[in-house]
């Protein structure tokens, strides 16, 4: 375990920019952490000053050289550790990757994650962010994490509640941003599936496929199929999934728009406000008159033409470029819907 210098870390990010870390080092253990942070000390970036620390890279977007130290969490492992009639408690290292999980999962007939199949990154970020997909989120199947507290040098136990989980939303992200890093998250997951498949387009993919009885690995299937055909392979084509989140309006604002624009796709929410769907959005909107964002291309930066929700990198895209990009949208929308787009990638 050695700190690098000056490294390229192109590779640790999904929109694949071309940028460097002054200071760059991968630790497997809370040891390794540990140690880490005190060879830190030695340099200008110690913690809390130019710190990061990335698992899969795939919700990150590099505007710039990283002036500082990026640490990734490669700690591995995933261990039964309590087994009911019903339920079975998995806990699984942080740089597990999460997809690599999920076959896992499958492999062994436990049900609860195979509507997330496929999601980049890895499993320390899920909670995080609360990742979902198609009709599930990790707050359904999450049971606890435990978190190094990088100041107190101590490991933190955090239940459900404890994660104040919401829409791509914990405490990792606002209140607690940055003091923790997280290492292992324990899964509480199901011994008899209950299948999710209330997602119309997952319903549609079985059908397709002739599915006449499901199971784990069917339903992943679909998700996998869907993915695939709507979302681009980090591998081939840069982008961090979805750019933005979907935005929440009243429903008094949504019948406004729903008179102007009767086609705007919206879903009700618990708490009576509506989900818009910002790809719908973006797509009503462009560059010039006439022109759809979707499918923009601009250089080596762009609005994939299958997900107007999804900015991509072709090629050498810089991050500054993806940026004004996103900003560009960002007005289009809020001018004509009076929608402000959040931003659900980490703009470093
Ligand atoms: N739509 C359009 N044009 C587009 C894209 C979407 O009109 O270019 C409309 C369509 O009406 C479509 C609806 O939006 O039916 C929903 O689209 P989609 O099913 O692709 O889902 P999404 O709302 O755009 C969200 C998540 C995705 C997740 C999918 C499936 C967010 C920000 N994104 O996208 O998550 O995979 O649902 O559940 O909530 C991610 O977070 O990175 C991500 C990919």
């Amino acid at each position: 375990m050695k700190i690098q210098e000056n490294i390229l870390i192109k590779q640790y990010n999904s929109f694949g920019i071309n940028v460097y870390a002054n200071l760059f080092a991968k630790f497997n253990s809370i040891n390794e952490l540990g140690e880490l942070f005190e060879l830190s000390k030695k340099s200008k970036f110690a913690y809390p000053r130019q710190t990061l620390i990335i698992g899969g890279g795939t919700n990150i977007l590099f505007t710039k050289n990283f002036d500082g130290l990026v640490l990734k969490n490669d700690i591995k492992g995933i261990k039964i550790v309590k087994e009911e009639k019903q339920h079975i408690y998995v806990k699984v290292g942080a740089g597990e990757s999460w997809h690599q999980f999920v076959l896992y999962c499958i492999k062994n007939g436990w049900a609860g994650v195979e509507n997330l199949s496929l999601i980049p990154g890895n499993v320390g970020a899920s909670p995080m962010q609360n990742i979902g997909a198609y009709g599930v989120e990790i707050k359904d199947v999450f049971h606890s994490l435990e978190a190094y507290h990088i100041l107190d040098k101590k490991l933190v136990n955090f239940t459900f509640n404890d994660c104040e989980f919401g829409y791509r939303d914990s405490v990792f992200k606002n209140k607690h941003k940055n003091e923790f890093v997280i290492t292992d998250v324990v899964f509480k997951l199901n011994l008899i599936p209950k299948y999710n498949i209330s997602y119309g387009a997952i319903v549609k993919e079985l059908d397709k496929m002739g599915v006449k009885d499901l199971s784990l690995k069917v339903v992943s299937q679909a998700v996998i199929n869907i993915r695939n055909s709507k979302l681009p392979d980090p591998k081939v084509i840069g982008n961090a999934g979805s750019f933005f989140k979907n935005p929440e309006i009243s429903s008094s604002q949504f019948k406004v728009l729903c008179s102007q624009y009767p086609k705007i796709v919206g879903y009700s929410l618990l708490n009576g406000n509506i989900k818009l769907a910002a790809g719908w959005l973006i797509e009503q909107c462009g560059p010039s008159i006439g022109i759809s964002w979707k499918g923009f291309r601009k250089g080596d930066v762009g609005c994939y033409n299958k997900q107007a929700l999804v900015l991509v990198n072709y090629d050498n895209a810089k991050g500054n470029e993806l940026y004004d990009l996103s900003k560009e949208i960002l007005q289009s929308v809020e001018s004509k819907f009076n929608v402000i787009l959040e931003s659900e990638v980490n703009i470093i």
